[in-house]
């Protein structure tokens, strides 16, 4: 595992923070952690079950005002029966713009006829959410693939060795732990669980959760101020599967501190690209047109590139879903993902959302 870098990091909502939180994390990140991650379960979980199906949006609903979370509903036009899924599993939702995004399934697994997904409008972001909430109101259409599950649920006694298990969700983070928590309920497992965010109008199905009763614990910024890891850990002792999913500085800093967590395991999602890790600067050359885009230590290619190529298509953000993928001609590559074979490498390909240069200057296919 590469180290976290020494720069302060965001606190757990993504601003800038500069405490000793990051002595923390990076003091631990030399420690041994059994720690799922999102591409190495992909790796192993991924592409056998990709089904392609055009769906109907049959509901929208506002789940959060503050935060401006929609759930959909979608279903087949004809009713048929949607492929099977389990907690933790995601749609491919291609956009009508050709966007393809990743979305939790967050409705009820039993439930063959109907998939739910929630989505947060991201002003600011690459303009994937903000399509979902303005261009697929009731009755239009949109293609899906999979369920494929990245983030699977493993129950203790099948699979698992913990004996309980403890839920950390932030903000829509929620998505994909909702079902397992659901799952955990219905199947008699010990468990518990903290849901944080800046306030209870910003945090999506809360009135979902808190249904399961007080074994949901609502900790929000605004009655009990930023939570640190052992807020969002308080009372996981040996024995226990942790499940975070939420911004990345949160998932980082239940990281950190798990790693010093005897027998505590963790099984982490997380909903946004990983900041640059060891990165050094360098150039790309798009060699259809000659422009020369610097890449700065600190951002990744494929961010660079986005800005003189706004279509250009990418999903994950973090090497495993194989939609930004290009080719190099020429320059050596510093593969930093999980997913392309030696052979696709040895042909040059690369995936630029975290793979970099190893040199001064890549020249790509663009
Ligand atoms: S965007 Fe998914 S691998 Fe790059």
């Amino acid at each position: 595992m590469r180290r976290a870098p020494v720069v302060a990091p965001a606190d757990l909502y993504g601003k800038r923070r500069s405490d000793r939180a990051i002595r923390v994390i990076d003091a631990a990140a030399r420690a041994r952690l059994r720690w799922t991650t999102l591409i190495n379960r992909y790796a192993t979980a991924g592409a056998a079950d990709d089904h392609r199906i055009t769906l109907q949006v049959t509901q929208r609903r506002v789940e959060a005002h503050d935060t401006d979370v929609i759930s959909l509903l979608l279903t087949a036009p004809d009713g048929r029966v949607l492929p099977s899924w389990r907690p933790g599993a995601h749609l491919d939702l291609e956009l009508p713009s050709g966007r393809l995004r990743q979305y939790s399934l967050c409705g009820d697994p039993a439930d063959r006829h109907v998939y739910r997904i929630a989505v947060r409008r991201i002003p600011d972001g690459g303009g994937g959410s903000r399509e979902v909430h303005d261009a697929l109101p009731v009755g239009s259409a949109v293609t899906v693939r999979g369920p494929r599950n990245a983030f699977p649920f493993v129950l203790p006694g099948y699979g698992s060795h913990a004996a309980r298990v403890h839920f950390v969700a932030g903000g829509i983070g929620v998505t994909p732990i909702l079902p397992m928590v659901r799952m955990a309920q219905r199947l008699g497992v010990d468990w518990s669980m903290v849901y944080t965010g800046r306030s209870r109008d910003t945090i999506p199905f809360l009135d979902e959760l808190e249904a399961l009763g007080p074994r949901v614990r609502v900790r929000t910024d605004d009655e009990f101020g930023l939570p640190g890891a052992a807020d969002l850990l308080a009372g996981v002792g040996p024995d226990t599967a942790v499940y975070c999913c939420g911004p990345v500085p949160m998932t980082a800093a239940i990281a950190a501190a798990v790693r010093d967590m005897s027998g505590v395991e963790l099984h982490s999602e997380r909903f946004s690209a990983p900041p640059v890790v060891a990165g050094a600067a360098f150039e790309v050359e798009l060699a259809r047109t000659g422009e020369v885009i610097a890449i700065p230590a600190d951002r990744t290619v494929l961010e660079e590139v986005l800005k003189v190529r706004p279509d250009r298509p990418y999903s994950c953000r973090q090497g495993f879903c194989r939609t930004c993928r290009v080719t190099a001609l020429s320059g050596n590559v510093d593969h930093r993902d999980t997913v392309l074979t030696e052979a696709e490498r040895a042909d040059g390909e690369l995936l630029i959302c975290v793979s970099r240069c190893a040199g001064e200057r890549l020249v790509l296919d663009l």
